[in-house]
């Protein structure tokens, strides 16, 4: 049962969507029906009889519409940032119209249209009645699947800090004030390449200052690690019984509210929202990953199953009708991918959280997480075909390097947002270093340079023991994931 989306608007359309993205939105919706995605349920189904409205569809209707954190920018300033863009660019945009330039723009931050509907308003933003542009969860986990968009899938191309930076300098350019993302983004990267974001510190530095009612209490300040993350994808929430890579956290409504943790919100405003929260709690545990879109080979792939099963479920679980996750964190020294995340957040840190109001339920009953986690959680691989790059630091852009790390290149770049079929990842140029000759500072954060401080890109060696005909059996087994 899959109704077209046409959510009720009361907000002014913005009209001027070009062909282009109408054809893509056709197709989408297409391949949501093909894909039997439930990222969004329909409120009103399309012969204009009114369904029932269930707590999921709600709980992504609120994420969509709601601005639970200040804008960042106006809507005017999003149309004039193209005059802060490099010459060349520039000069091309000068002579595009708006929707053409409004689209530039979407590529060059990592936006996406709103998938089914007919409005050019971003995924990633809540537009509000001034033309305020909100960041909301989307931000980060609304990205595409090669090309299309999807709710739930990690933002890949997000270039947060490139959009915040050349905002904030057209701001200026037109005497208008900084906003407050502005000034933290001149103090905290908000991420240093694309695809990655700072949220964990960002939440840890945010959280410093509170009490544990949320109250703004008077702290010293404190320096953080700044440490870019890769967001996972939603579609496998519905199996942890704990989030984030270390699974420090045990899951609830509440704790989902701490991305909205900004100075202007405090008690109140987690009061007045937390319903909305069990439905966005209820809308993330109600999505499913897409299907593969092309044929698996059946035969390789029950090989590589069995393969899985004697190689990869004990830490990763099993799959189907009656699937099993052990959520097992395996010690840094024995996963050895990227350190920095497990480090940059400290026991004191996580103590806070776990004393917080984020961290119980409405009787005052306490969460029981996990202060000291001594390594990262073995994600679901459910849909992992289509949430490359891979790991939490997204180091590995494609999931043949996951399973060869002699193979893993050390700087890439993704070229295009077509699957590399092959190797079932991004389609990525492989450098020696970040060009010289590229002065965009903004192309320049479309490159992965492993060598980096947190971007490591080594570890997971467990396939070790595979045959490389082997490890072509159990990457067609995860294309059925
Ligand atoms: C600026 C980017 C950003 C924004 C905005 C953001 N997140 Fe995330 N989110 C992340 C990153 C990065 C992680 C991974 C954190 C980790 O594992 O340590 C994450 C993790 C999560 C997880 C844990 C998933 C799992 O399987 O462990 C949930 C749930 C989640 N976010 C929900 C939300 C909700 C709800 C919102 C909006 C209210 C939101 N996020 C806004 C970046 C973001
Ligand atoms: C001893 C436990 C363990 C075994 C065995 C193991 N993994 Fe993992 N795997 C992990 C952990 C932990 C991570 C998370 C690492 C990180 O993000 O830093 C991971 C990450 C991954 C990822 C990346 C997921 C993502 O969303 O980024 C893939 C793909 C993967 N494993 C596949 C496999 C396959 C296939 C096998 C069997 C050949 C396997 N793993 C065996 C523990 C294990």
């Amino acid at each position: 049962m899959i109704m077209r989306i046409s959510v009720t608007r009361t907000r002014r359309e913005h009209g001027h969507l070009s062909l282009a993205v109408r054809t893509a939105l056709a197709s989408f919706r297409l391949l949501l029906t093909v894909a039997g995605i439930v990222a969004a349920v329909a409120v009103r189904a399309e012969d204009g009889s009114e369904a029932i409205e269930t707590p999921a569809a709600r709980g992504f209707r609120f994420l969509t519409e709601t601005a639970l954190i200040p804008p960042d920018f106006q809507d005017e300033t999003f149309q004039q940032v193209w005059q802060e863009w490099p010459e060349r660019l520039r000069a091309r945009a000068s002579q595009a119209s708006d929707a053409q330039r409004r689209q530039m723009a979407f590529e060059r931050y990592g936006l996406t249209p709103r998938p089914g509907e007919t409005t050019d308003e971003p995924l990633q933003y809540v537009v509000n009645e001034s033309g305020g542009w909100c960041m909301n969860c989307f931000t980060c986990h609304g990205g595409t699947v090669y090309g299309q968009p999807v709710p739930g899938a990690p933002n890949n191309r997000i270039a947060l800090h490139s959009l915040v930076e050349e905002t904030w300098r057209s701001k200026i350019r037109h005497g208008l004030p900084p906003s407050r993302m502005d000034l933290g983004a001149m103090a905290i990267p908000l991420g240093t390449s694309n695809g990655t974001t700072n949220a964990v510190v960002f939440g840890m530095g945010l959280m410093h200052n509170r009490d544990a009612e949320l109250n703004l209490v008077p702290a010293a300040p404190k320096l953080f690690t700044n440490h870019d993350m890769d967001a996972p994808p939603w579609w496998y929430f519905y199996k942890r019984p704990y989030m984030y890579i270390d699974g420090f956290a045990q899951k609830g409504h509440r704790g989902l509210m701490q991305f909205t943790l900004v100075p202007e919100n405090g008690p109140d405003f987690y009061a007045k929202y937390e319903d909305s929260f069990r439905d966005v709690l209820a809308y993330i545990t109600s999505l499913r990953p897409p299907k593969f879109p092309a044929l698996v080979n059946q035969s390789l792939a029950d090989r590589g199953r069995a393969l899985f099963l004697d190689n990869c479920a004990r830490c990763h679980g099993t799959y189907g009708e009656n699937w099993t996750y052990p959520n097992r964190r395996i010690p840094l020294n024995d996963i050895g991918t990227d350190p920095v995340r497990l480090t940059a957040l400290s026991v004191a840190g996580r103590q806070r959280y776990a004393n917080s109001w984020f961290a119980k339920d409405a009787a005052g009953t306490r969460q029981q997480n996990i202060t000291d986690p001594n390594g990262y959680v073995a994600p679901p691989l459910d849909g992992v075909w289509a949430s490359a790059p891979y790991f939490h630091n997204g180091s590995v852009p494609t999931l043949w390097g996951v399973l060869n790390p002699d193979q893993r290149p050390a700087v890439w770049r993704a070229v295009s947002q077509k699957m590399n079929k092959e190797n079932i990842g991004l389609t990525v140029e492989v450098l020696k270093g970040v060009p010289n000759t590229e002065t965009d500072r903004v192309k320049r954060r479309g490159y992965f340079d492993t060598r980096l401080f947190g971007k490591s890109n080594k570890g997971h060696t467990y396939p070790d023991s595979l045959s490389t005909v082997e490890k072509r059996a159990v990457l067609e087994y995860l294309k059925t994931l």
